[in-house]
């Protein structure tokens, strides 16, 4: 049996958790800047957050409409048909869900687009949708677009793992035409692009005005939040007196310090230099971070000293996935016997109590910094809208790190209230479940008050 030298080992953890923490310091000069680079890019400067128009404000509730809402944004492509009252009310009448191919994400635009007007074509189908008649279709698209009005937009970059080729740079909702045209389909009018941050935030605030924000904590991670038109200076020619909601693109924020852990995931990643607050805080990169620490901890004999089999199991990138990290956090018994079969199912066998001791702990780091950085972004938008926090603002939130993560949301409302103390009572974040899909029909009803056949026209067309 091989004793770790306790010096040596307790020096790294130490400096592993200062690596990781986040003082207040760290969190308001956080806000600080990303107040800056709001600044910069609302006024249509290059900065690290895009700041984009969606060139729609918030429903009033009273929207009415039937519509079929098609949504990529991540590991899973769904289609859902979805009715809203009038009230505030919105039912999902049919759905379907399809993960999305590393080889479709990672290969030919066309290809991509294509797969989905094959899951649409079988959507229609299975529905019993009549081929005669024509039915609305929002389409969300969780990727940076640079809109050109509500139902047009050019993809700028992939983010999250997408690659396919041929999209940068083309208007998405073309290229979703064309696929469903190729595919025979000619019975769908696209009529909304939407980023699933504003339909998080539209599905929200149809039935409750005190929402202004919408985020995203999943795969990847965002927000949006409603601006003055006066404040988008891109925006020329728009009320000044009115509204837009704003897609932040907040992932890409860059005036975070990163450790060399997070420097090395970003070199290995498809998108060098891309993203950095989102490959710090998101489901698709704390795996990946946490086992880089691992791997180092391992390789200094400060963890797994005597287990057989760990750096093999975890050399791997990817052998540590985000929903593995929360169930090690949330093993709350005494022996952590929960980790100790996770760790026996990925093949190291003989860990110590001490090593899933610190393998938690080590969770804890990763997963607590990216609470932190999530909670400081979301106070850096609330006090952007209400410096001195006033008044009452609903955040809705989706995403599997929001709704499945071990403490995660625990963790972002005790950082709030170490900035603001009371006032964090303020701040209410809510779960908007499918907010994305059922928010992109609100999208597509709030764009056709606006459109000349005049408010809830796509309601006529009633889903079978
Ligand atoms: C990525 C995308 C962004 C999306 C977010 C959450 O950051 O660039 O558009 O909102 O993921 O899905």
């Amino acid at each position: 049996m091989i004793t770790p030298s306790l010096d040596a080992c307790g020096a790294f953890v130490s400096y592993l958790e200062t690596l990781f923490a986040l003082s207040m310091n760290d969190l308001h000069t956080m806000i600080n800047d990303f107040h800056g680079d709001m600044r910069t890019g609302l006024s249509g400067h290059e900065g690290s957050l895009k700041m984009l128009p969606s060139f729609v404000d918030k429903p009033t509730g009273r929207e009415k409409g039937a519509f079929i809402t098609l949504d990529l944004g991540g590991t899973h492509f769904r289609i859902l048909a979805v009715q809203l009252d009038g009230k505030g009310g919105t039912t999902v009448l049919g759905t379907r869900q399809t993960a999305v191919p590393r080889k479709v994400m990672q290969g030919r635009g066309e290809a991509l687009f294509d797969f989905m007007a094959e899951g649409m074509d079988a959507f229609l189908t299975k529905r019993g949708f009549e081929r005669t008649r024509t039915y609305d279709l929002a389409f969300t698209f969780s990727f940076p677009v640079e809109p050109t009005g509500v139902s047009a937009g050019m993809l700028i970059k992939w983010t999250k793992g997408f690659t396919a080729t041929g999209v940068e740079g083309k208007d998405v909702v073309i290229l979703l035409k064309e696929a469903l045209r190729r595919k025979g389909i000619d019975c769908i009018r696209v009529t909304a692009l939407a980023n699933d941050t504003v339909g998080t935030l539209m599905a929200r605030s149809y039935r409750d005005p005190s929402c202004d924000l919408g985020v995203i904590l999943g795969t990847g991670t965002n927000a949006c939040y409603r601006e003055k038109c006066a404040h988008i200076a891109r925006l020329e020619g728009a009320p000044p007196e009115g509204f837009m909601i704003v897609n932040m693109e907040w992932g890409n924020f860059d005036k975070v310090r990163r450790t060399c852990y997070d420097r090395d995931l970003d070199a290995a990643s498809v998108n060098p230099g891309a993203m950095p607050l989102e490959k710090m805080v998101s489901g698709m990169y704390l795996g990946e971070i946490a086992r880089r620490v691992l791997v180092d901890a391992v390789q200094r004999d400060v963890l797994f000293l005597n287990a057989a089999g760990a750096l093999k199991r975890f050399k791997r990138k990817g052998s540590l996935t985000t929903p593995e990290m929360s169930l090690i956090e949330g093993d709350d018994t005494s022996d952590l016997a929960g980790v100790h079969d996770f760790l026996k199912q990925k093949g190291v066998s003989g860990s110590s109590i001490e090593d899933r001791r610190l393998l938690k702990r080590l969770c804890g780091w990763v997963s607590g910094r990216g609470a932190g950085l999530a909670a400081a972004a979301t106070a850096a938008v609330v006090t952007w809208m209400d410096p001195e926090l006033k008044h009452r603002h609903t955040v809705a939130v989706d995403g599997s790190l929001f709704e499945k993560y071990t403490r995660f949301s625990a963790k972002m409302r005790a950082v709030l209230t170490d900035l603001y103390g009371k006032k964090a009572d303020n701040i209410a974040w809510v779960h908007s479940r499918d907010g994305s899909g059922r928010g992109a029909a609100i999208i597509a009803a709030v764009a056709a008050t606006a459109s000349p056949q005049g408010p809830g026209h796509s309601s006529k067309a009633n889903f079978p």
